[in-house]
């Protein structure tokens, strides 16, 4: 038998043109661009988005993530001189903005505290890093995820030996649109985590992809957590809530389970269709599997969802079947909501604006505005309460 031989890589460059070769066969890199704390900047070459192998996030799991969504925005003001006869290009553009940024970013270092991790920024340097990776990626819809580690040293139990903990962040160029078709979801059988490590959103999610290939293999789209109660908890990346027959809208209690900044969106938004009359009650609450599986409506609920209508579990129709009527009434709120941009919040400036110009140091600068008088040289764009610079110090490699 002929032994086969591994290849040594005898120079970086070797190795660099073997990556690139991958990289170049794809049709569209679904990666514009990735932030790692380890390089001090902001990458653009796929190739090279890489973490260390002894980072402690890589061998123990010591690590915690969150995800935003990265979206166009409707028009928005821009906080620029306006001309004496302006046009309504003057008034508006069509902007980029990360969704409910500020509600991820508490969450990531909630789950960063909880499992011992210093960040190596406070969150205002989190928040413009993120700013700045987002629009260097000229990306317009996709995901952000971003990771905080323990960082790289030795590949000890212990993370003594990790002198500096790390951030890492990506941009994935991804589709994503409301989901208006219905699935069927199972009853998970692999166990749930304990509510330490379930409220907080740690790097291990072998639990949570389990149950989701288990659910794949029974031909079910995802599966439902029961807690060690019998009360319904969450799915394996999604929260997940139900319209009774006496149209009141529940979500489970959030101790044991992940507390999800869409499902607590849904809930800050769900009161105007009480309002309406369409709804008679939103709560939070525990839910028995039989409440749950005798309600009208259910629903998975998460960040790239918003809002996923069930309709059936365990081989049993919820409700007539059918996708609920509410819960695309529910849909529609939080959809709007994320696609309509930063104006809409009449100064609650919960999405957060891109920085209309920046560009990564690869591009050309396109022409610029001018800015309101804060003197030469630091061009703000943006709402009038959130300015963000256009141009800051982030390397771009
Ligand atoms: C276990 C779990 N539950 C719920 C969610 C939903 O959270 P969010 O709405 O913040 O995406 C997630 C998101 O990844 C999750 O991993």
């Amino acid at each position: 038998m002929e032994e086969s031989k591994v290849h040594v890589f005898k120079s970086s460059s070797e190795l660099l043109e073997k990556l690139h070769q991958k990289w170049n066969s794809v049709d569209k890199v679904p990666y514009p661009a990735m932030y790692s704390s380890v390089y001090g900047g902001i990458i653009l070459d796929p190739a090279m988005m890489v973490i260390p192998i002894d980072d402690h996030m890589v061998h123990r799991g010591h690590g915690v993530f969150d995800t935003s969504i990265i979206l166009d925005g409707m028009k928005f003001h821009l906080d620029i001189k306006i001309p004496f006869h302006p046009k309504p290009q003057d008034f508006f553009y069509f902007g980029r903005y990360l969704y409910e940024l500020d509600g991820h970013l508490d969450r990531f270092l909630l789950s960063a505290s909880r499992a011992k991790i210093t960040s190596p920024f406070p969150k205002s340097t989190l928040y413009t890093i993120l700013v700045q990776l987002a629009a260097a990626s000229n990306c317009k819809k996709g995901t952000l995820r971003y990771w905080l580690s323990a960082g790289p040293g030795d590949f000890l139990l212990s993370s003594a030996g990790c002198p500096t903990s790390a951030f890492y962040a990506i941009v994935i160029d991804e589709e994503f649109s409301q989901c208006k078709e219905g699935v069927k979801v199972i009853t998970s059988t692999i166990p749930m985590k304990v509510p330490l490590f379930a409220t907080s959103k740690n790097v291990n999610y072998l639990p949570n992809v389990l149950s989701k290939l288990e659910a794949e293999e029974k031909g079910a789209f995802a599966s439902i957590w029961v807690d060690d109660e019998g009360y319904v908890a969450e799915g394996p990346n999604v929260n997940v809530g139900f319209v009774t027959h006496e149209n009141e809208l529940i979500l489970p209690f959030f101790d044991k389970i992940l507390s999800g900044c869409t499902a607590k969106r849904l809930l800050e938004l769900a009161p105007k269709l009480v309002e309406n009359g369409s709804l008679k009650s939103v709560k939070t609450a525990n839910i028995t599997v039989e409440e749950a599986k005798g309600a009208a409506e259910m629903m998975y609920i998460g960040s790239t969802l918003p809002v996923l209508p069930i309709i059936e579990w365990d081989g049993k129709a919820i409700g007539n079947g059918k996708v609920g009527d509410l819960t695309m009434a529910l849909s529609d709120l939080v959809w709007e909501d994320m696609v309509a941009g930063p104006e809409t919040h009449r100064g609650e400036h919960r999405n957060r604006v891109l920085a209309f110009g920046t560009r990564t140091a690869l591009e050309p600068e396109p022409p610029v505005p001018e800015p309101i008088g804060t003197g030469s040289g630091s061009h703000f764009f943006g709402t009038a309460n959130r300015r963000i610079p256009a141009k800051t110090g982030s390397t771009v490699f």
